[in-house]
């Protein structure tokens, strides 16, 4: 069967990555999260004191980004690839919401951008991936064969969030959680370098009424049309 590339943009919390895991293990492709990469560098400014609630020293974080090296392993127990930072395991770490509150300023740095999205393009030049983020379908891959960009009213996607948090034993208050993901909306589709926008073959899926498994099935039903258009 022939190979495509897949490209899942959305707003955050949109269950980008649930639908992205479930295809990748269907098909037996490479899934990339690439929201995890730009939490690896956060999690990094964070542990070297770059950032904090009153500062960023952005010019430190560019200096040093040469030090940081994200690599993704492939855990069969869980099913998935877990992000690591020079060699640490730090899935767990970077899913906080601490780490959702800084995670926006350092996305938005070109240099930050320039370093994952050359990383990002490598890890799909061979097709066959599954790649979920911001920019993948305007920037990273242009030209993917399928663009999907998720949507759900910022409501269902704090309270999904919020679950997931609970869930992990994070002390979490819902205010916060949504206060988060609009902040981010907004700081996301505002910057300058690579907003979040939908690219214009992108198909919408908003998913707030919808099951995890009729968004899959529906997914999975535009992947295999895509894939017979390119046989
Ligand atoms: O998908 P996520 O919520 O884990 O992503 C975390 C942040 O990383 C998101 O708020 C914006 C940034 N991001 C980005 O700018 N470009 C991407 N391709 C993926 C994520």
């Amino acid at each position: 069967m022939t190979k495509i590339t897949i490209a899942i943009d959305g707003f955050s919390s949109t269950g980008k990555s649930t639908v992205a895991k479930q295809l990748a293990k269907y098909l037996g492709y490479v899934y990339v999260d690439t929201g995890a990469m730009y939490r690896a560098v956060t999690y990094y400014a964070m542990q070297k004191g770059l950032i904090n609630k009153e500062d960023f020293n952005k010019e430190a974080l560019i200096y040093q980004l040469p030090n940081i090296e994200i690599s993704f392993k492939f855990n069969r127990y869980k099913g998935f690839a877990e992000v690591y930072l020079n060699g640490e395991n730090i899935e767990k770490n970077i899913r906080t919401l601490e780490v959702s509150n800084f995670v926006s300023q350092v996305a938005a740095i070109t240099e930050v951008r320039q370093k994952l999205v050359e990383q990002q393009q490598k890890m799909g030049q061979s097709k066959g991936v599954v790649m979920d983020g911001r920019d993948i379908g305007t920037v990273v891959f242009p030209n993917a064969e399928l663009k999907l960009f998720m949507t759900a009213s910022s409501e269902t996607r704090a309270k999904r969030r919020f679950n997931e948090l609970i869930e992990r034993g994070d002390d979490v208050i819902y205010e916060d959680v949504l206060k988060n993901v609009i902040t981010r909306d907004y700081m996301d589709s505002t910057r300058d370098d690579s907003p979040l926008k939908k690219a214009k073959e992108a198909i919408e899926i908003d998913n707030s009424e919808m099951s995890l498994e009729d968004q899959f099935n529906k997914i999975l039903q535009l992947v295999m049309i895509t894939i017979e258009d390119y046989e």
